[in-house]
């Protein structure tokens, strides 16, 4: 239908890249599991274990009424998170909103986000950001993540100094709705707060108000944003998993990296608008696939590695290694059809070859022959490579993608037997950090780090 996103999976298969693809007897031969896998996943969403599906039905009213109290009051607005609880909103503010939205400071405030700790970072945002003209969101799904807990102390002093007891009117938060100290503070604290709902993880939350809230401060139009994850919602109702998008992403995804050894999966737009959703989606395949155990608890680390790049950047980068180095990669390519702005380069100097072809032509035309160019050199050099197209970026196009994801990620975790839902690793970390900044309870973890750490003198010079 005009308007939706396409997906092109012809460079993926034997027909295309020969040895390297997918043949049509090999994608059947998943056919079985795959259909169960869908059963399965169906049978779980009704049970209402998968509210992730649900959620491009909630309303957001809340979240409006909110951003209608606030958008005039504040210049800035800074994301207090992390993982999950960052990806999503920077995906959709770098997508959808003016390029140089903090430096135009029209439509939407100017938008931060505070999620890598660095010290001279968060300083420097401090800086550009003014805490007096400030609206700081700290979003922790669990209400206790270093990172964000110890930034919203930096935050909550910073602003007590600036503008005493009415800090809390420069503070949202946005957590689970009872656990996590989070949650005890915005309630004792009487400070404005959305709700994380339960059993959605963080990478799962862009249709929540962790992701919806930002996007809204931003002026984006978040009720287009659920309509076109609806929309998606319907299309990918198809139980034949040969029909459907999400369904065969994640079959010839799963394939090329089991039985074809393309262990990497490159995420290339060429926008930079659609940076963002590389950088989103390297994050749900990494943490929901890369896994130690599978569901019958046997060791198998499984996981493709993620990569984002970008085009036409790249090319100028990473292709070379991408169409000649070894073949252990697939690419999904991200076009657009139609950008907002075409470009037209006006001709001169006449005579000039490496400058007459393009005179007279636009800089949307140079940008899909150079997405086609590296797609020609992917395919002949048989490196199994798949376009998806964005008619237009617009917050449906955008929804439609991330929700397209969310559902292919799950039912991945079908095909590969593992529970793509829960992020092992990522909890050691945290625990690690609380025990080496000493937090209690977490003691014996600290001297368990300790003991364990091999001497190093031997390998520091
Ligand atoms: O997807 C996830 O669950 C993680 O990436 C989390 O979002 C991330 O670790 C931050 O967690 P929290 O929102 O609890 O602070």
């Amino acid at each position: 239908m005009k308007g939706d996103l396409v997906f092109d999976f012809t460079n993926l298969t034997e027909d295309a890249v020969g040895e390297h693809g997918i043949s049509d007897k090999l994608l059947n031969s998943l056919y079985e599991v795959a259909y169960n896998v869908h059963l399965d996943l169906k049978k779980r969403r009704e049970a209402g274990e998968y509210i992730y599906r649900d959620l491009p039905y909630i309303r957001v009213d809340s979240i409006l009424k909110y951003e209608e109290t606030v958008k005039n009051k504040y210049e800035n607005f800074v994301n207090v998170g992390i993982g999950g609880s960052a990806l999503g909103a920077q995906a959709l503010v770098m997508a959808l909103c003016h390029p140089f939205q903090n430096l135009l400071k029209q439509n939407g405030m100017r938008m931060f986000f505070a999620d890598n700790i660095d010290p001279d970072f968060l300083s420097g945002m401090f800086d550009i950001a003014e805490p007096k003209k400030t609206l700081f969101n700290i979003i922790t799904k669990s209400g206790s993540t270093a990172e964000t807990m110890g930034t919203f102390l930096l935050v909550k002093d910073m602003l007590e100094k600036l503008v005493g007891q009415r800090w809390r009117e420069h503070v949202v938060i946005t957590t689970d709705a009872e656990k996590g100290d989070l949650r005890k503070i915005a309630d004792n604290e009487n400070i404005a707060s959305f709700v994380v709902p339960g059993g959605v993880g963080g990478r799962f939350s862009v249709f929540t108000p962790v992701g919806l809230l930002p996007a809204a401060c931003a002026g984006i139009d978040i009720k287009e944003l659920l309509k076109g994850a609806a929309a998606m919602d319907k299309r990918l109702e198809s139980a034949d998993v040969m029909d459907n998008p999400a369904y065969l992403f994640s079959m010839y995804q799963y394939l090329l990296d089991k039985e074809k050894g393309k262990r990497i999966s490159v995420m290339m737009p060429y926008s930079s608008g659609l940076y963002g959703l590389a950088d989103w989606f390297r994050q749900i395949w990494a943490e929901s696939l890369g896994k130690k155990y599978n569901l019958d608890n046997s060791v198998v680390n499984a996981g493709p590695t993620p990569v984002k790049a970008i085009g036409v950047t790249d090319q100028h980068s990473q292709v070379q290694l991408y169409v000649e180095g070894p073949f252990d990669k697939v690419f999904t390519i991200m076009a657009v059809e139609s950008f907002k702005n075409e470009l037209p380069m006006e001709p001169a100097y006449k005579g000039t070859s490496s400058l007459d072809y393009l005179g007279g032509r636009t800089m949307a035309e140079l940008i899909k022959a150079e997405r086609l160019g590296t797609i020609y050199a992917l395919t002949k050099n048989n490196r199994p490579n798949m376009t998806i197209t964005f008619p237009e970026v617009t917050p449906y196009t955008v929804g439609g993608f991330i929700y397209m994801l969310e559902v292919a990620t799950v039912f991945s975790g079908g095909l590969y037997n593992i529970n793509p839902l829960d992020q092992p690793g990522v909890e050691a970390g945290k625990v690690a950090a609380f025990a080496l900044m000493g937090r209690s309870g977490y003691e014996e973890k600290a001297s368990e780090i300790d003991t364990g750490l091999i001497n190093r003198d031997k390998y520091i010079k």
